[in-house]
């Protein structure tokens, strides 16, 4: 795990302290922010290091199997059941097992899990008899169980028994300190990967990945230099290697419009996607003295799309000329 960060130094400690005693941790933060790392690392540096580490990620399987899938199923207990079958909980014993999306298990395999937790035993379907378990549970989400809860779609005894400790991973944009040095690391990794001697970030390429929001954390970052390396001739990262979202202050701006929520509520389209575009015209009016001919250049759009814009959002006392017809 990288970072040089007080935040993940607080994480790195929390992770020593918390991987020698078999309590339960629940692993919360936003998509992309190191959450699997973090479980890995905690299994991985513990007592249990060479027990099993089992994931179950609790979003991909269907509710119909998620049961059979984490509990095990006894022979002809459902139509496909051909034979005797162990569930994840048995695979992990003695071991971890890793809760990734926990936020997404069903209400009926909450009560289940609940079960397994407090009584140590979990029983196959099917099966009329009990048997114990010695599992250490990591949980993950990127969910608000708290809000969850309280809207009574997570359990709130299942919340306790899970958020034993809570480790927060924060966003790449709360530590951009690490941005350097994770580049680096990801800079090499890709290098080798891909056979490429791509020595370094210029002074210019840093600043610019400095400033960027990483809507998708870690996993933009690792991606973003990925596709550099991929695509880099030159020796070196420079801003023209980088995409347009992460080189220009616009670029970016409209990059970090990816962290608008659609929520139940819904959103306005129209009216956040006519807000950017207003700024945009009477920057590039900006840009060309005023000009508007020039500036519909500048956005590579035409004199009467130019027009049709200036009207709909009232722009006309913005900018020196008039746009005619005969445009
Ligand atoms: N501190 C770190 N050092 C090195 N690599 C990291 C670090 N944090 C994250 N990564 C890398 O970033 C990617 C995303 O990390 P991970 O899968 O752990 O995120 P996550 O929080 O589980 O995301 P999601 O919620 O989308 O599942 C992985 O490729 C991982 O190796
Ligand atoms: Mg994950």
């Amino acid at each position: 795990m990288i970072g040089n960060s007080e935040a993940m130094h607080r994480i790195f400690d929390l992770v020593k302290r918390v991987s020698n005693a078999p309590t339960n941790v629940l692993i919360t933060g936003e998509s992309g922010t190191g959450k699997e790392v973090v479980a890995k690392a905690i299994h991985f540096n513990g007592p249990l290091k060479d027990k099993p580490f089992i994931t179950v990620n609790c979003g991909a399987i269907p509710e119909s199997l998620m049961e059979s899938e984490m509990f095990g199923h006894k022979k002809g207990s459902f139509t496909s059941a051909i034979s005797d079958k162990p569930g994840l909980f048995e695979a992990a014993d003695g071991g971890t097992l890793f809760l990734d999306e926990v936020g997404e298990l069903p209400p009926s395999i909450q009560v289940k899990l609940l079960r397994a937790l407090q009584e140590r035993v979990i029983r196959r379907v099917g099966a009329t008899d009990d048997i114990k378990v010695e599992v250490r549970i990591i949980a993950a989400t990127n969910r608000n169980l708290e809000a969850m809860v309280k809207e009574e779609t997570f359990r709130q005894d299942l919340f306790y028994r899970l958020n034993v400790i809570n480790i927060h991973t924060p966003s790449l944009r709360e530590r951009r300190e690490d941005i350097p040095l994770l580049a680096a690391y990801f800079l090499k990794k890709y290098n080798d990967k891909m056979n490429k001697n791509i020595t370094g970030i210029s002074v210019e390429a840093m600043e610019m990945m400095k400033k960027y929001d990483y809507p998708g954390n870690v996993r933009e970052l690792e991606n973003l230099i990925e596709r550099t390396v991929a695509l880099e001739a030159g020796s070196s990262v420079l801003p023209e290697s980088l995409p347009p979202f992460v080189s220009t202050p616009t670029g970016r701006k409209l990059a970090s419009s990816q962290e608008i929520e659609v929520t139940e509520e819904g959103i306005d389209l129209d009216k956040i996607v006519g807000q950017i575009e207003k700024e945009l015209i009477v920057k590039a009016i900006h840009t060309a003295n005023g000009t508007k001919k020039k500036a519909a250049k500048l956005l590579n759009i035409t004199f009467r799309s130019m027009r049709y814009r200036v009207e709909k959002y009232n722009l006309g006392t913005i900018g020196d000329d008039e746009l005619t017809d005969s445009d």
